[in-house]
């Protein structure tokens, strides 16, 4: 059976040029990269290469670039490592959970914190940020890209205001990477979080931007590692794969990647709204190009799922970082649809590598899928 990944929003695969940069740092150049000897040298070598393409990737100097485990730890690193108890936080309400779960933990702990909801189009009004400001804002933290529709938040202008408030800023840009072209100095942000599964690198590494004299609290201490910002021996074999993962990404920014991607989403789109009763959550917003979320009336999402994972599509219900939670989307919900049409709605992320052929096939399976489910159980989505 022909099988089509359509969810590379929750995980993408290496690239083989990833895997290629990876292999001789597992066995070869084994080498700790504190180590002053050969093997040392090699591995730190390596790392300061990588360092180097990250701070390309950023548009920062080499010294503001931080490895770390991805995106949940610098989404944690930023929360943690800066609100302390009397302080106020800003965030949204429609952040990933690294970002909600932390902001709840320092409220208990005595912070101050603020949840700003998106307007209907998923969109955060920056305007609405600078209302929420106190005396005693210490951080915003706004995610780039929203990880269920794709809708680009207006990160420039919110950190325009974090500038003149004297506040600092964190952008999760865990869903942006490789997706939008980055310019840290452009959004005025202290911190800046990427996650490498996200971009065909591989997962359980990261990196972090991090403006220089940002006074951040480390998470992890331990030895002088990352300039004493993040404690733990160098995960050589995969900082090196974020390198070569982020230097790709660039490649493919400068060469189209995002206008051929988002012509596949919006031919997807087209083809799948030909479905009666579907519609686009955060359809008037600006969105990362290879995101689509389709609400299906009158379809169970989850079931939907897997009626589609039968034919061999993988996309996802909700968040698939919540998989086998039940509940409906929290993204959603804050952008004002009810239960059941949360939970008919379903994201379709492509990845970059994806072709024509994976559109035409996806669309093929989906209308079918549709019909079958609706004829099934008309009543029972009065449940909800
Ligand atoms: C927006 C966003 N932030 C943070 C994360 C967490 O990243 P990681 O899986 O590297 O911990 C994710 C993962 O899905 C995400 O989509």
């Amino acid at each position: 059976m022909r099988r089509v990944y359509m969810d590379a929003n929750a995980t993408t695969p290496l690239l083989p040029e990833v895997f290629e940069a990876m292999r001789p740092y597992w066995i070869e150049h084994f080498g700790n990269a504190s180590s002053i000897y050969l093997q040392g040298q090699q591995a730190r070598k390596a790392v300061d290469r990588a360092r180097e393409t990250l701070a390309a990737f950023f548009n920062c100097h080499e010294a503001e670039v931080v490895f770390n485990s991805g995106g949940t730890e610098g989404d944690n690193t930023a929360i943690f490592g800066l609100v302390r108890p009397g302080d106020h936080l800003i965030t949204t309400s429609i952040e990933h959970s690294a970002v909600l779960r932390a902001a709840e933990r320092v409220a208990e702990r005595g912070a101050e914190v603020t949840f700003i909801p998106p307007q209907p189009d998923g969109l955060i009004d920056p305007e609405t940020i600078r209302g929420a400001l106190k005396p005693n804002t210490r951080l915003i933290s706004v995610m780039l890209a929203n990880n269920e529709t794709g809708v680009l938040q207006p990160v420039e202008e919110i950190g325009q205001i974090a500038l003149e408030a004297g506040a600092c800023f964190h952008i999760d840009a865990v869903q942006g990477a490789g997706k939008v072209p980055f310019d840290v100095s452009r959004y005025s942000c202290h911190l800046l979080s990427i996650s490498a599964h996200k971009v065909h690198g591989p997962k359980g590494v990261g990196a972090m931007y991090v403006r220089r004299g940002t006074p951040v609290d480390p998470l992890m201490v331990g030895g002088s590692h990352e300039r004493r910002r993040r404690a733990g021996t160098e995960n050589v074999p995969g900082i090196v794969g974020l390198g070569k993962a982020a230097e790709l990404a660039m490649e493919s920014l400068a060469d189209g990647a995002i206008d051929r991607v988002a012509a596949l989403r919006d031919r997807l789109e087209a083809g799948i709204l030909a479905i009666p009763g579907t519609g686009i959550n955060g359809a008037g917003a600006p969105r990362a190009a290879n995101t689509t979320n389709i609400r299906f009336d009158q379809v169970e999402g989850e079931a939907l799922v897997i009626a589609l994972d039968l034919k061999g599509v993988a996309v996802s219900g909700g968040s698939a970082c919540h998989s086998g939670s039940t509940e409906p989307s929290h993204v959603l919900m804050a952008m004002g649809l009810d239960k059941s049409a949360a939970r008919a709605s379903l994201r379709f992320s492509l990845l970059k590598t994806a072709t024509e052929a994976d559109v035409e096939h996806v669309l093929r399976i989906v209308p079918e899928a549709v019909e079958h489910l609706r004829a099934l159980a008309p009543v029972a989505l009065g449940s909800f």
